[in-house]
């Protein structure tokens, strides 16, 4: 097979994807690298049909890799993931209501576009979680115990672009790691970096077993959002499993022979050679059609 890696400057030392390209190299495949940070693409030769199998992309919050991943979608190359479904979870806001309009448990979530609109949330939805939209590795992540505390995050939030509030899901100071590799499904544990009595650092992840529920509800996910390689980070909240992100192509580091196995999916992805979705499926909803996120207006003038 010939792929077409797309590595973002991130990732240029980092394990996933660097192991996996030299994986599908020793096993006979062709892969061409891009690093869309730092290369000057020639449009549209270097995105051409019939030259690779597959286009693979593992993302970065806001790099440019996406849109190269989508110029190669849109000339009818298949993509790994499909590069129409990550968008669908790189924006927070965006994965918020898909999420809830397909009957999937997210918590209760507003958008504003600027942290001084946050001052317009009603005092009963404290405690809050406040998070940038397009945020990933914990970056900017606040626990807002009462109204309050916003004041106080202004500044460190005003660069951050579109944020979320996300109703607080009690938890055991423990994030559930799910990871699906095409349909494999395995679970970590890690302590969450809300946590008070947890250490600010970098957590290690645990395996740990999955139970049926939640392996339906990450299954769920995959079909909902339309994406192969994806990790769900599940809280268990005192009414059950409640889902406070999505990722798309992982690192699946707790993964057992992670590189092997991304290597074979990516594979396997590339000879189905799919390059359009059947419309996902809905799940039913769970009552009367509710308002999925709530936007917050401000109360400006003329409005
Ligand atoms: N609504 C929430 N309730 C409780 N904890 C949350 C909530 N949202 C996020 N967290 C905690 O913050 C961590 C980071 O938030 P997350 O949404 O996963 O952002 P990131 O993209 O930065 O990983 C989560 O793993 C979880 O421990
Ligand atoms: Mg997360």
């Amino acid at each position: 097979m010939r792929l077409c890696f797309l590595v973002e400057e991130r990732y240029r030392n980092d394990g996933m994807p660097s192991e996996v390209i030299r994986q599908l190299t020793a096993w006979g495949h062709q892969v061409d690298v891009l690093w869309p940070g730092s290369a000057l693409v020639q449009l549209p030769e270097t995105i051409q049909a019939g030259v690779h199998d597959a286009w693979v992309l593992k993302t970065v919050s806001g790099g440019p890799g996406l849109t190269l991943l989508e110029a190669a979608a849109a000339v009818g190359l298949t993509t790994v993931n499909d590069a129409r479904s990550i968008r669908g979870v790189r924006d927070k806001a965006l994965a918020a209501v898909i999420a809830r309009s397909r009957g999937l448990p997210m918590p209760r979530t507003y958008v504003v576009a600027h942290p001084d609109s946050l001052a317009e949330l009603p005092d009963g939805e404290f405690p809050l979680v406040v998070k940038p939209a397009d945020g990933s590795s914990g970056r900017a992540v606040h626990l807002v115990r009462s109204p309050g505390q916003l004041a106080a995050l202004n500044t460190e939030l005003a660069g951050e672009g579109m944020l979320i509030a996300q109703s607080y899901v009690p938890n055991s100071g423990t994030d559930l790691k799910v990871y699906c590799v095409r349909g494999e499904l395995f679970a970590a544990e890690r302590a969450s970096p809300l946590d008070p009595h947890q250490p600010r650092r970098p957590q290690r992840e645990r395996r740990v077993p999955l139970s049926a529920e939640v392996a339906g509800m990450v299954t769920d996910v995959g079909r909902i959002y339309g994406l192969d390689l994806y990790g769900v980070d599940v809280l268990l909240g005192p009414d059950g499993p409640v889902i406070v992100d999505v990722n798309d192509f992982p690192s699946f580091r707790p993964v057992p022979d992670a590189v092997a196995r991304v290597s074979r999916a990516v594979l396997e992805l590339a000879r189905e050679g799919r390059t359009t979705r059947a419309a996902p499926v809905p799940l039913p909803l769970p009552g009367p059609v509710r308002i999925p996120v709530q936007l917050s207006v401000a109360r400006g003038e003329g409005r």
